[in-house]
């Protein structure tokens, strides 16, 4: 502990008016329990007693028991310390109390703690690292411009910030998204979150009534679908096949659902794109019921191989579909950074519904965010991911070549972070490989309705080739045993 410090904070006594003995009581007991850790400072007995409401006498006395004790150290000309022989137990558990209770969660609190399908593993392993790969992001850039960031911030912006994001991020990403991704809007409907599952579950809460039907793809992302669980939407599970959600499904099952929540460009988990056909069909009843679609354009940074998929918000004539972006692909994830596009009027309702949930994102890490964008680092950074996933995704391709022969099969539309391998005995294999290391999701386990045709997700962002290569290798001999 810094013998430059102001002084501990002191431990609370139970008395409003303490006497002596409260005081030194509690100043004894926390250096036993290691609160007070040797070393540290005490504050001068001036403070301490008008800290504690006590005459300076009284406090005096109380330190001088204590340096008698040898649980004080007093040094001539720089202060009071906490000796250093006394180690007390550093452990800041409860003591000398009963047990918490039995816990009571409410029914609610106990099927949605029950749900552990967001709960993401923290060690990644070949194939659970569906993320940006964080050994290629530029660290020094990033650092330099969030320290000037830090040094720029006003004093203004330490307090509460726009419930809206800051004005300089939302037009940093209106143009981007313009130049990137074909989405045209202005900054005033640009509204910023903390991540697309955040911007969900505020959208269904000013959009639909507990109980109203959304459609959901299934299989889906289940980070999608508990943000509306949260929110009390009923989901409607409509199937995705090789063209994507299947909207005449929907039209027979929900009509009159509000919401409609889609991955079009790459779809999450199969990675097919949603057909020219459907599109037009979800439009077209979206305008027809006047319901709304969720446009999850997570990973639309990374381009495609052969013809561009656009967003479907460029199709829209009719203002239906409500675009959302996320910052955790194409930066990193612990950046916290997600964005919607949505008419103008909503983007005030959403910021008054987010105050009264967390207020705002943290204004520096915008700010770093829109300057990353606005000098050119972040298209940049994109373009080079692209090469980097392109690289991955074939070097993975190449080494699941021998599989194509066995009746396993693949979907490698865009150039993502995963890539979806489908085959009946998904399952069986996924259990021979996991004692081997490999971390896999099968597609049965994103389903809402369990299929036979089932698939294995494979999560490579993250990875290093060597460890791409090494677990694919491991994959195909554990597929090819399967067959034997
Ligand atoms: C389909 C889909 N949407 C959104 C996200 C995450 O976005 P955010 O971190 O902003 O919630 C993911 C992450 O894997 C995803 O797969």
């Amino acid at each position: 502990m810094s013998r430059r410090s102001r002084g501990a904070l002191l431990p609370p006594v139970p008395a409003s008016q303490p006497r002596r003995a409260d005081v030194y009581l509690a100043l004894r007991n926390a250096m036993l329990q290691g609160l007070l850790a040797p070393g540290e400072r005490m504050p001068s007995s001036r403070k301490a007693a008008a800290d504690y409401g006590v005459s300076r006498g009284l406090l005096e006395e109380v330190y001088s028991q204590l340096v008698e004790e040898g649980l004080l150290e007093r040094i001539l000309g720089r202060g009071t310390f906490i000796a250093g022989q006394v180690a007390g137990p550093t452990s800041t558990a409860r003591v000398g109390k009963a047990p918490y209770p039995e816990l009571s969660a409410s029914t609610r609190g106990i099927k949605l703690a029950g749900n552990l399908a967001c709960r993401v593993a923290q060690e990644f392993k070949p194939f659970n690292a569906g993320v940006a790969d964080t050994a290629e992001f530029p660290w020094p850039i990033w650092q330099r411009i969030q320290t000037r960031a830090a040094r720029d911030l006003k004093r203004a912006d330490m307090n509460f910030t726009d419930p809206r994001g800051l004005p300089a991020l939302r037009s940093s990403l209106a143009h981007h998204l313009a130049q990137l991704r074909g989405v045209r809007c202005t900054a005033e409907q640009v509204i910023i979150f903390n991540s697309i599952q955040q911007a969900m579950y505020l959208l269904a809460l000013l959009l639909t009534n507990p109980g109203d039907a959304t459609w959901m793809e299934d299989p889906a992302y289940p980070g999608a679908r508990a943000a509306l669980e949260l929110a009390g939407s009923a989901i409607v599970p409509i199937p995705v096949d090789r063209e994507g959600l299947q909207v005449e499904v929907g039209l027979q099952r929900a009509p009159n659902a509000r919401l409609a929540y889609v991955t079009p460009s790459h779809q999450f988990p199969t990675g097919v794109a949603l057909s020219m056909e459907r599109r037009i069909a979800l439009l077209d009843w979206a305008k027809k019921h006047d319901a709304w679609v969720l446009e999850d354009d997570y990973d639309g940074e990374f381009g495609y191989v052969g013809q561009p998929v656009t967003p479907l918000h460029s199709l829209d004539q009719h203002a239906r579909v409500l675009y959302l972006g996320t910052l955790s692909k194409s930066m990193f994830v612990s950046l916290r950074l997600a964005f919607a596009v949505v008419p103008e009027a909503m983007v005030e309702q959403l910021a008054n519904i987010r105050t009264q949930l967390d207020a705002f994102s943290a204004p520096l890490i915008q700010l770093a965010m829109s300057r990353f964008m606005d000098e050119g680092h972040f298209s940049t950074h994109v373009r080079r991911m692209r090469g980097v996933y392109a690289e991955k995704c074939a070097f993975l391709a190449e080494g699941l070549a021998p599989l194509a022969n066995c009746g396993w099969t693949w979907e490698v539309n865009t150039v993502g972070v995963q890539l979806m391998l489908r085959h009946p005995d998904a399952l069986e294999v996924q259990r021979t490989v996991k004692a081997s290391g490999l971390a896999l999701h099968s597609l049965n386990s994103y389903r809402h309705t369990p299929a036979d045709d089932d698939g294995l997700l494979l999560r490579f962002g993250g990875l290093s080739i060597p460890a791409i290569r090494s677990g694919v290798e491991r994959l195909v001999s554990a597929a090819r045993a399967s067959h034997r």
